[in-house]
């Protein structure tokens, strides 16, 4: 069976990390569009580096919850791949091979002026460290207003799946939440959320809903779907 997972913040709240839309949630205390657009990166480089160094730092801190490692145990026995909204790379650490990232990563920076210089990183972006070309680096992170290059091949990894598990999202973000309209028909379709928000998308086809928490709901799916 093909099964496609698609995670949202919900997915590692558990582990420690802050959701977006939810009571505290990360952008308390900050304007969205101050440290995560374009043109707050324009207007004060500086603390748009300093906020994603900080989340950068916190994955040290944090481990996969138990719902990262359910989805990863699927892989023992079926086709998988993990489609998330999450910046983090706990999914990678649970142990999933498949896993693409919607709106990018924070242990990768790559360079404002040039799209191809992409690199790998641990610590912090400096303001002053720049590409070979000469451009300031900045997370590679989706910003708001900014394209979602891999939409294209998320939509075309949804189409395929036989089974859609949509886990800790409040489905509210476009493009990312228009994604459960390229699921098939026939696709089985289960949403993993606490506080679920049944979209549009969802409204529109058969879908069941499991209003638990991803450290608890996710494991009890997986249970029943392995042999
Ligand atoms: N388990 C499962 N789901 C949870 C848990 C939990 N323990 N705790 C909270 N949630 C759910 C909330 O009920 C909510 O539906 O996680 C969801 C989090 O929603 P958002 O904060 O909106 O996060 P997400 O859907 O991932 O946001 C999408 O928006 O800001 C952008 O680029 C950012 O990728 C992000 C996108």
């Amino acid at each position: 069976m093909r099964i496609v997972v698609f995670t949202g913040a919900g997915v590692s709240a558990e582990s420690g990390i802050k959701t977006f839309r939810d009571e505290n949630g990360l952008w308390e205390g900050h304007d969205v569009m101050e440290v995560a657009s374009p043109q707050g990166f324009h207007n004060d480089p500086e603390l748009v580096l300093d906020f994603y160094n900080q989340r950068r730092a916190q994955l040290n801190e944090v481990d996969p919850n138990p719902a990262h490692i359910a989805i990863a145990r699927l892989e023992s026995h079926y086709d998988v791949t993990v489609v998330t909204q999450n910046v983090d790379d706990l999914h990678e650490r649970a142990g999933s091979s498949d896993v693409v990232h919607l709106h990018g990563e924070l242990k990768k920076a790559r360079s404002s002026g040039n799209e191809e210089f992409l690199i790998e990183i641990e610590g912090d972006i400096k303001l002053g460290e720049v590409c070979p070309q000469g451009f300031q680096l900045r997370p590679h992170v989706v910003w708001f207003g900014e394209a979602v290059p891999m939409m294209q091949r998320a939509a075309e990894i949804v189409s395929s799946a036989e089974l859609l598990l949509v886990v800790g999202t409040s489905l509210q973000v476009y493009p990312a939440a228009g994604l459960i309209d390229y699921a098939p028909g026939d696709c089985r379709c289960i949403y993993v959320d606490p506080r679920p928000q049944i979209s549009f998308e969802l409204q529109r086809r058969p879908h069941e809903v499991i209003a638990e928490n991803a450290g608890t709901g996710v494991p009890q799916i997986v249970e029943e779907l392995l042999p």
